[in-house]
């Protein structure tokens, strides 16, 4: 058996499927660049047939991704799999990945279709996918609640009709670590020709226990791993591609495997997909936590400072951790800036893009005295290239918020190039902010989630915040970023209110 792992990332689709999560193409292209950056092997990009802006942002990710395979999902019909077919085609390398549920109560309540119907759909949808690729992954949803004998049954059917890579997903969270090596042992054992395939798994997070599943998989046999940066994705996710990469390679000794994953990109992915999507990570998160490597107890302090070993299973700088590198500061020129943003792996694609960021960097350095790599992060991880085309833009703010008086704040708002002066009270200069705003946008959107994080130690920090809203079933996330939180807050709430209106923005992918 080969002792070569393959990372499968699927943040693009599975992770995409997160409420509020959705993507424009634009940010999924910068988010494959950087999945490339790390290394991951196949990256799935969409689903082709969900709509034509997912079709089409998987052909622009074919187009800008030379070194990772890139996939599309595609149910097992002739519609999807023709959809998959045509958004791989720009791909160096392409793959169309398609599945269908096999579990009785899937095939029965959803599908509404014998097991026999549900066989022959796969190895129609196989063989169809044959016209376009002969890189052909198939997955039996829910197999974690299949019976063994129609798995063996259906999967020796599909690799005769040409699939390449056998995906065995827990797709509800219900299995356990003992249960699921086991599993994937004995299909290796029962399914015909199982030495001719790639064995895979996809395990969600419900009983969080996703990534000791996959490794569970892994020990018994599967040589690729199914996963998301953070963990993001459906419901309480999929496993944590850090988490499993960080496994693999820290416990060599029992594992033996290698991926090509440069792991010192991995912080930088994280941060990235946590801006764009604006799912926080949580602070004690495995290996991308900001409390990741930090030691509190004395105890642990000097036995870090005598041994790092003693206490440091992998080091902070393997993963990524930049340690608030003091990088830049108000005199630094632009090509110390264009420098320090490619080694971050951040530099924007155009000179426009670059000059903009720059611009905002310098009004940071007037704020704040000393800047560092998480700054420039927050800073060009916004996506100002629509900047022109936005319809609301933030002109000036000014919030009083005094003892015993009622916060009160007064904006001047861009609206489609009229500028529009506003004042609210609220409970707070937030809501005050947020309720100014609403006089000029009148959106009806409901605010589902208000978080602020500071971005570097220190109180001149600058607060990165992410507003999530939702509309007549959309939902979208903005970001806005500052020294100043009041001004973060308007800024993130008018980026999401600027999604609620764009045409360019997708639906739900699966809606
Ligand atoms: O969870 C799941 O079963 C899936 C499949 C489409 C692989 O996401
Ligand atoms: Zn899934």
């Amino acid at each position: 058996m080969s002792d070569r792992l393959y990372i499968f990332d699927t943040t693009l689709r599975d992770g995409e499927q997160s409420p509020g999560a959705s993507m424009t193409k634009d940010e999924k292209i910068r988010i494959a660049k950087q999945l490339e950056r790390l290394g991951v092997d196949i990256i799935e990009a969409g689903f082709a047939a969900a709509s034509p802006g997912d079709a089409d942002a998987i052909r622009a990710v074919a187009e800008a991704v030379q070194e990772s395979t890139i996939c599309s999902l595609a149910r097992a019909n002739e519609r999807d799999v023709r959809a998959a077919g045509e958004a791989i085609k720009p791909a160096r390398s392409g793959r169309i990945h398609t599945f269908i549920a096999t579990s009785p109560i899937h095939m029965e309540k959803k599908l509404r279709m014998h097991p026999d119907q549900v066989v022959e759909a796969a190895v129609a949808a196989v063989k169809l996918a044959g016209e376009y690729t002969d890189d052909i992954e198939f997955s039996a949803e829910d197999a974690v609640r299949s019976e063994l004998d129609f798995l063996v049954r259906i999967f020796d059917a599909v690799i005769q009709a040409g699939a390449k890579t056998i995906n065995v997903p827990d797709t509800v969270g219900y299995s356990i670590p003992a249960l699921w090596g086991e599993r994937m042992r004995e299909l290796i054992a029962k399914v015909p020709n199982s030495d001719k395939v790639i064995w895979s798994t996809h395990c969600h997070n419900d009983l969080g226990m996703a990534v000791a599943n996959s490794l569970a998989a892994v020990m018994g046999g599967a040589r690729q791993v199914e996963c998301t940066i953070n963990g993001l994705g459906e419901r309480a996710g999929n496993a944590s591609l850090e988490e499993v990469v960080m496994a693999i390679r820290t416990r060599r000794d029992i594992f033996g495997l290698e991926t090509r994953i440069d792991t010192t990109q991995i912080v930088p992915s994280s941060k990235l997909v946590s801006a764009i999507t604006g799912y926080p990570v949580q602070p004690n998160k495995a290996v991308v936590g900001a409390n990741a490597f930090s030691h509190e107890s004395g105890i642990h302090q000097d036995g870090v400072l005598k041994h790092r070993e003693t206490y440091e299973i992998m080091s902070a700088e393997s993963v990524g951790w930049t340690h608030n590198k003091l990088t830049l500061g108000k005199l630094s020129g632009r090509n110390a800036f264009r420098t320090r943003l490619d080694e971050l792996g951040i530099l924007p694609d155009s000179e426009e893009a670059l000059n903009a960021a720059f611009a905002r960097f310098k009004d940071l350095a007037d704020k704040k005295r000393e800047i560092f790599d998480e700054d420039l992060r927050a800073l060009v991880v916004e996506d100002h290239s629509h900047f022109d085309e936005e319809r609301y833009k933030l002109v000036s703010l000014k919030a009083v918020s005094e003892t015993g008086e009622l916060p009160v704040a007064q904006l001047v708002i861009n609206d489609n190039g009229a500028e529009k002066h506003v004042q609210a009270q609220g409970s707070g200069p937030v809501d005050a902010t947020f309720k100014a705003i609403e006089l000029v946008a009148l959106s009806r959107a409901d605010l589902q989630l208000y978080s602020v994080n500071a971005v570097t130690m220190g109180t001149d920090s600058q607060g990165e915040v992410t507003v999530r809203l939702a509309r007549d079933g959309r939902v979208v996330n903005g970001q806005g970023a500052d020294t100043d939180i009041i001004v973060a807050s308007a800024k993130a709430y008018l980026s999401a209110l600027n999604r609620l209106v764009d045409e360019r923005e997708r639906a739900h992918p699966q809606a």
